[in-house]
């Protein structure tokens, strides 16, 4: 295992779900110390005792990303124990109303709104709140989640590919705006990623049909959005900046 992180520390928000998990013990792995921030503190605690058993440094700090006053709290106390952040990687997702988010016309607003509030504002939230710190120790990474429904006119989840398009041009923004101040702003759009809980919800036939759409011989992995978040924080991404980067087994890539 590479040892890239030795010395730096990483704030994660999402970092205790699905694909956050896998990110968090990769960081940890190559010598991070990972702050694993989540809504769901005891699914932090988890995650966080998971790596320290491992031998890995980690501390589990709750983080609501629709509160602001939750985001300021959980980035100074972060920046406060542990000397300041190299990187943050917003990743989290309040999938409460998903399953309202069914086309333009039928959608009931107070589902849209309250998916943007989090998940769009809430990434808004976390650029404000750690721009600042990066800066302050020296130069650093902004990371973003987004998703392949960016990319794809969908017949529903019209809120969802809005919210991710929107954190694309985030992105963008703080890499051009503060990329002289030492801030890299990139950008990973998954593809299916399975981990048990996509897997519980999505059954054998949704599956094979994703199967199908990827070009490699199988879906995706947690592991498989860690190497490149681990990769974009690191020094061997120092010349990517404003970047979205598709992991998706080649699923968006044209005919
Ligand atoms: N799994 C996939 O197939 C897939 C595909 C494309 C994009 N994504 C994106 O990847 C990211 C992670 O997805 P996942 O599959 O691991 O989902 P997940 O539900 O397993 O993880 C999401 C995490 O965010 C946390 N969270 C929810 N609301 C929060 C809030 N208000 N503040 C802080 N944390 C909060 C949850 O507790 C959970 O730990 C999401 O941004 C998602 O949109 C996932």
């Amino acid at each position: 295992m590479l040892n890239r992180f030795e010395g730096k520390v990483i704030a994660i928000a999402g970092g205790s779900g699905g694909i956050g998990s896998g990110v968090s013990h990769r960081l940890a792995a190559e010598g991070a110390v990972v702050i694993v921030g989540d809504v769901n503190l005891d699914a932090a605690e988890q995650t966080a005792a998971e790596i320290i058993a491992k031998g890995g440094r980690a501390m589990p700090l709750k983080i609501d990303i629709g509160d602001e006053a939750s985001v300021k709290a959980f980035v100074h106390t972060a920046v406060g124990t542990h000397g300041g952040i190299d990187g943050f990687y917003a990743n989290a997702l309040d999938s409460t109303h998903m399953g309202d988010d069914s086309d333009a016309v039928a959608i009931d607003m107070a589902a849209y709104d309250q998916m943007m509030h989090v998940n769009s504002r809430g990434y808004f939230l976390c650029t404000r709140h750690a721009v600042p710190q990066i800066i302050a120790r020296g130069g650093g990474c902004m990371l973003y989640t987004s998703s392949g429904a960016a990319h794809f006119g969908l017949p529903d989840r019209p809120v969802y590919s809005m919210l991710k398009s929107g954190i694309h041009a985030l992105a963008r923004h703080v890499a051009s705006r503060f990329g002289k101040q030492g801030v890299r702003s990139n950008v990973i759009a998954p593809g299916l990623i399975l981990h048990p809980v996509m897997e519980a919800v999505l059954g054998p036939q949704y599956l094979a049909e994703a199967l199908t759409g990827v070009k490699v011989p199988r879906l995706g992995q947690p592991k498989d959005i860690a190497a490149m978040a681990a990769l974009l924080l690191s020094d061997d991404g120092a010349f990517v900046t404003g970047q979205v980067i598709s992991v998706d087994g080649g699923a968006s890539m044209r005919p």
